[in-house]
């Protein structure tokens, strides 16, 4: 892909073992994605003009991408701190390393908490949405962070079934359009992994379909005193 190829020399040691562009590709890479995905969401993050949300940090491998290609802030969300995750998967003086480079940047808000519990007071073009993937907490994450979205979605591990079952009822209700997806071998099979959509409308809908789906299943909304706003 051509974008990826360009950007090789910023984006490659996400890749390598220990973030180190001498060694091979393998385990200890620091991002959670294929190139192929990663391409997609870089597309995206270059497309719009203001901030972006990620739900999903890990050791900060989309957070890289995302932070240098945003125009305007990321907010970054995990229930765990980017330096507990790095100092679990990686040794010194590795971590100090990978913590450098993402001191450099002035865009990022990191937000350590579950995602459930935090709103965002400000607007973005693009949410990134890789944390819990099971059902209900997609479609929490759906819900809480829509109103302030103004373009696109993207759902990583679109192929698992919380996360499609979520797509479907999305474009079911019309609340949103795919725009694109992106194929990965998963357990040996190229499947749809990751997916884009464009935002058509309010939330309403969404909620109602699945209230009506799932009439067992009761939405966790949080209670506003636990709601901490960003
Ligand atoms: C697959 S990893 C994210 C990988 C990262 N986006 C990347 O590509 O490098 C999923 C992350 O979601 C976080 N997570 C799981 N449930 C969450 C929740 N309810 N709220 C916030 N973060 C959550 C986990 O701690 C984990 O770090």
């Amino acid at each position: 892909m051509a974008f990826m190829n360009e950007m090789n020399e910023n984006f490659n040691w996400l890749w390598h073992e220990n973030g180190d562009i001498n060694q091979p590709r393998g385990n200890r890479g620091v991002i959670r994605m294929h190139k192929d995905e990663a391409t997609l969401l870089s597309k995206y993050c270059n497309l719009i003009n203001g901030n972006s949300v990620e739900i999903g940090r890990s050791s900060g491998g989309s957070l890289y991408l995302m932070a240098t290609l945003t125009p305007g802030k990321v907010y970054s969300i995990d229930v765990r701190s980017l330096e507990s995750v790095i100092k679990k998967r990686f040794e010194p003086p590795v971590t100090d390393e990978l913590l450098n480079k993402f001191s450099k940047f002035s865009n990022i808000v990191m937000i350590t908490h579950r995602s459930e519990a935090i709103r965002i007071n400000d607007t973005y073009d693009l949410l990134f949405i890789d944390g819990s993937h099971t059902f209900q907490k997609v479609v929490l994450d759906v819900i809480n962070y829509w109103s302030n979205l103004t373009t696109y979605a993207i759902f990583h591990d679109y192929h698992t079934n919380g996360v499609k079952d979520v797509v479907d009822m999305g474009v079911e209700c019309g609340l949103f359009e795919i725009l694109e997806t992106g194929k990965t071998k998963q357990g040996g099979i190229k499947q749809d992994s990751i997916i884009v959509v464009r935002k058509l409308k309010e939330i309403g809908e969404f909620i109602s379909l699945i209230i009506a789906r799932y009439p067992e299943y009761t939405l966790r909304i949080e209670p506003a005193k636990q709601i901490n706003t960003v």
